[in-house]
């Protein structure tokens, strides 16, 4: 077990920014006063769900600042943008949308923008912030986003463009206010960072060292979820399954979740992401014992290779692998199983890939999350010169997604004639005629329902499974 470490932020340093948020509000009171309207506020996140949780306490703040949170960047007098590096479109889709406000700072030069998240915890794209969008007032980086208070009140005060350098110890902030989405879902992160150094991607550079919170936060966040009418809680982590190693605590996620599970009430757990290295057997009996524990897997896989897998630094073989999938089966026979895969990862030969297709066929995962793979600068497997080109990336991704389709349809198929349990999301975004809603192992399912169905456990009756989709009628 590690030393026992504190990671936590001092309380000093948040009731610091706690001092500049009510400052600000000051300022923005009098501002709505004098104007009959709040300032706006706009959040645009780009990347995974960490992200989206940093944004919820991006929008906290700005609340609690006296902001109104808006979702129209064109009436905002503060725009956050919440950005990813973990692959290269990621980064040019951001900048593209940064493009987009230079236009908006000329109409209203009191705009302020500030650009924070894993791609701008990169030295190169710091730079090129300041040099090439001068009109972003600041940039801050992932250990920073607690110091959002005091940027802007220093930005405003200052009047001078404000890089924040990185803190020098990623730590974990408690106490910070979340304004969380609309609905009865919710993001609760457990820990922070990732020391797994996978040969190609970014994610430890931008994100720094482990660190876990105390299972009392957490536990305490999730209680007063629950308590609140949230029914869905996905806890939150590049590696859940390291929580707790980092901080010596003499507790692991496995103990964590049989804690969380005995909160009473209606609602169920989800977590994500578990890396495969060290999903235990101890993990997968607490959930096939769990009352509240969502019988879903996210075990990503990435290659069905040995060698690629050796080379992705990932750990562990397929053999190792595809052993943890078959307990898992053999818990919860009925549980949903998803993976990332990812295709041409330097020096993937034809026969790497064609382990991966058949490592699908032996996994028969519900559904996966594929990738291209793009170079990160940095990272190990930037470097390798047998990159592959991208007419071969792009066919394998075809073959890949034509290959898991056809399982993903063949797992859905038998759902066909039975009853689940649904979480109702309200309308279809795309269809407002019908009803949304996911399945415990998150598939989704579209029905005909009510609006008084938003946000409760439905029973539906599944009519038809598609590759993507279930379609079924609630059974009252
Ligand atoms: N911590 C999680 C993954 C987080 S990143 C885990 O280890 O499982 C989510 C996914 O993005 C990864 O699983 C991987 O498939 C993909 N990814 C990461 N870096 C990438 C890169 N450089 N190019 C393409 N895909 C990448
Ligand atoms: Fe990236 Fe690997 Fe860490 Fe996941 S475990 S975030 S893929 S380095
Ligand atoms: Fe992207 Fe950072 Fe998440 S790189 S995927 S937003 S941890």
């Amino acid at each position: 077990m590690a030393e026992k470490k504190n990671n936590i932020l001092p309380p000093d340093e948040m009731r610091r920014q706690y001092e500049y948020i009510e400052k600000i509000k000051k300022e923005n009171d009098k501002y709505a006063e004098s104007h009959g309207a709040r300032k706006r506020a706009f959040v645009m996140t780009f990347g995974c769900q960490q992200n989206e949780a940093d944004s919820e306490k991006i929008a906290g703040m700005a609340e609690a600042m006296g902001y109104e949170v808006t979702s129209a960047p064109a009436e905002a007098s503060l725009i956050v943008v919440n950005t990813c590096a973990i692959r290269e479109h990621a980064e040019q889709k951001a900048l593209s949308v940064i493009g987009q406000y230079k236009h908006l700072k000329n109409k209203n030069p009191e705009l302020i923008i500030a650009v924070c998240g894993c791609m701008v915890t990169q030295e190169h794209r710091v730079n090129e912030i300041k040099h090439s969008y001068p009109y972003v007032d600041f940039v801050f980086g992932t250990s920073s986003i607690h110091r959002l208070p005091q940027l802007i009140a220093e930005r405003i005060e200052r009047g001078r463009r404000i890089y924040c350098p990185e803190e020098s110890e990623y730590l974990v902030a408690e106490g910070v206010p979340i304004k969380r989405g609309d609905g009865v879902r919710a993001w609760v992160s457990v820990m922070y960072g990732c020391n797994n150094f996978c040969s190609y991607c970014i994610v430890p550079y931008v994100r720094g060292r482990e660190r876990s919170r105390t299972r009392e936060a957490v536990y305490a966040e999730v209680a007063e979820l629950v308590a609140n009418g949230y029914k869905d809680i996905t806890l939150l982590g590049q590696n859940v399954n390291s929580y707790g190693k980092d901080s010596g605590y003499d507790y692991d996620f496995a103990d964590l979740l049989e804690q969380l599970d005995t909160i009473e009430g209606d609602y169920m757990l989800h977590f994500m992401t578990s890396h495969p290295k060290d999903a235990t057997h101890k993990l997968i009996d607490v959930m096939s014992r769990g009352k509240h524990i969502a019988r879903h897997f996210h075990l990503p896989m990435q290659a069905g290779s040995d060698k690629v897998l050796r080379e992705m630094n990932r750990r562990y073989t397929f053999e190792k692998y595809i052993s943890t999938v078959g307990y898992i089966r053999e818990k919860m026979p009925d549980a949903v199983i998803t993976s990332d895969i990812m295709v041409g990862f330097p020096g993937e030969s034809e026969s790497d890939f064609e382990d991966t297709l058949s490592a699908l066929e032996r996994a028969k995962f519900d559904m996966i999350y594929s990738f291209i793979y793009s170079p990160r600068k940095g990272t190990p497997a930037a470097e390798c010169e047998e990159q592959i080109p991208d007419a071969v990336k792009s066919a394998r991704f075809e073959r890949l997604l034509a290959t898991q389709n056809a399982i993903s349809l063949e797992k859905n198929k038998p759902l066909e004639g039975r009853t689940l349990r649904v979480l109702c999301d309200g309308r279809s975004k795309n269809n407002s005629e019908v009803f949304s809603g996911r399945t415990e192992g998150n598939k989704i399912v579209f029905f005909d329902g009510e609006d008084t169905d938003s946000g409760e456990f439905l029973n539906v009756y599944i009519e038809r499974a598609d590759t993507f989709a279930l379609y079924g009628k609630i059974i009252r």
